[in-house]
């Protein structure tokens, strides 16, 4: 059944691996789906009656009342319009930022739509699964709920001396013996782990013959990560290049992250054209608001792109900075242990452990994150009843003000309980 909107030239291209078929990966109810459509796809100037939407124009008046700059910018664009369904600017600029076409790059509201689209294409709730690896990111297990899909876990574990890696042969293990796994939800670098996955491993999985679902790696924060830390022979830290190669690969991005725009909710699917076109067929028609697309395309200019690597860099040397001080405190017997995982991603793990001894303690991690809180005014988030993360605080990397208060209040606290 060809895929509807898929040129006829990506419809016939020879896929690899040869096991992996997307026919049969993707619902029967998605592969047929005919997409919504609207006059706008056809026409987008002239007298737009089209649309239902408000001729008048929109209600904002920045002049009248609590008149803001933002509401000056914002007020000057076609809010009473809808926005542009393809978004072929802000994809092209993704795509030349990642080295990819933009027929690679879908547009999701935020990496949390695309986590659950992906989700909604592939698995057929109350029969399929997906098979996550805790500790993890939450809204893996959260969006397998609410579409009443099972959830598979395989722990990550300790190997060759790092801590947090993939335990490839469990996972092969278990997708032999399990035909209704349709998705692999990989984190690289992981949350609350901060680990990177080595590229190698990835492989293992997209060429696995017993795995005929596709495997999602999701890079939120890889813009944090160490060119050189991945300790592959290639020194590629992100799983885009896999793309080309691999039709069972998609990689999620976010600019919530390394681009500081957590607000405007952008998140991105990186795939061979075939699941980028069933993404597109399935998704709300209109999902990214004008606002936020404007606001993305400014992101994505050269100079925003140079001043994300300065932020990226700026957040690293604090990060070194702050693992320095959670050691200096370790020293002093305050009970604090050496941070776990890879450090790759914009935050520390730290096991708070029992005062004066080694042995995480989650009932006083608590105390202190409640502490941290409730009375010094530093929220960090607590990540202790997380699978291998005993007694764990997870610690954003903050500005360097931050950071330093964060130190003197966890060091007060420390001491104090
Ligand atoms: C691993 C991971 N993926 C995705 C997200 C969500 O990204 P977005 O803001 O694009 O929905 C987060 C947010 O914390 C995350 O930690």
């Amino acid at each position: 059944m060809p895929i509807h909107g898929l040129s006829s030239q990506h419809q016939t291209s020879n896929t690899h691996p040869t096991h992996f078929d997307i026919e049969k990966v993707i619902r029967p109810n998605i592969l047929s789906l005919l997409p919504y459509r609207c006059a706008r796809d056809d026409y987008q100037s002239g007298i737009l009656l089209d649309a239902n939407e408000n001729a008048l124009g929109h209600v904002l008046k920045p002049d009248r009342g609590s008149a803001n700059d933002y509401l000056h910018s914002f007020s000057s664009l076609d809010l009473n319009r809808y926005p542009d369904p393809t978004q072929l600017e802000i994809k092209s600029r993704i795509a030349n930022l990642r080295n990819l076409k933009s027929e690679h790059v879908f547009l999701g509201v935020g990496s949390d739509e695309v986590i659950d689209l992906l989700i909604r294409i592939c698995c057929v709730p109350a029969k399929e699964k997906l098979l996550i690896t805790p500790p993890t990111y939450g809204m893996y297990a959260v969006c397998a709920h609410v579409n009443d899909v099972g959830i598979v876990k395989v722990p990550l574990v300790n190997r060759g001396g790092k801590q947090f890696q993939v335990d490839i042969e469990a996972i092969q293990q278990t997708i032999k013996s399990d035909p209704f796994i349709k998705l692999i939800l990989l984190c690289s670098p992981g949350n609350p782990t901060g680990t990177l996955i080595p590229l190698s491993d990835i492989r293992k999985l997209l060429e696995d013959t017993n795995f005929k679902g596709i495997l999602v790696v999701d890079e939120a924060y890889i813009d944090f990560a160490d060119p050189y830390s991945n300790y592959d022979s290639d020194s590629a830290v992100s799983a885009v290049c896999l793309i080309k190669e691999y039709s069972n690969i998609c990689v999620m991005q976010t600019l919530s992250k390394s681009f500081g725009l957590a607000a405007i909710r952008l998140g991105i699917a990186l795939a061979q054209p075939p699941l980028i076109q069933i993404l597109s067929n399935t998704k709300a028609p209109y999902n990214i608001s004008t606002p936020s697309s404007l606001l993305a395309l400014e992101a994505l200019s050269p100079p925003s792109i140079m001043s994300m690597r300065q932020k990226v860099k700026t957040l690293i040397t604090g990060r070194g900075e702050l693992i320095t001080e959670f050691e200096r405190l370790a020293k002093l017997g305050l009970g604090l242990g050496q941070p776990l995982g890879g450090n790759d991603a914009n935050f520390v793990l730290i096991p708070v452990t029992e005062r004066g001894g080694e042995k995480p303690c989650c009932e006083r991690s608590i105390k202190v994150y409640e502490e941290l809180a409730e009375r010094r005014g530093v929220v960090v988030r607590y990540r202790g009843d997380q699978v291998g993360c005993d007694g764990c605080l997870r610690i954003t990397v903050g500005t360097s003000e931050e950071n330093k208060i964060l130190i003197k209040q966890l060091e007060d606290v420390l001491r104090m309980i």
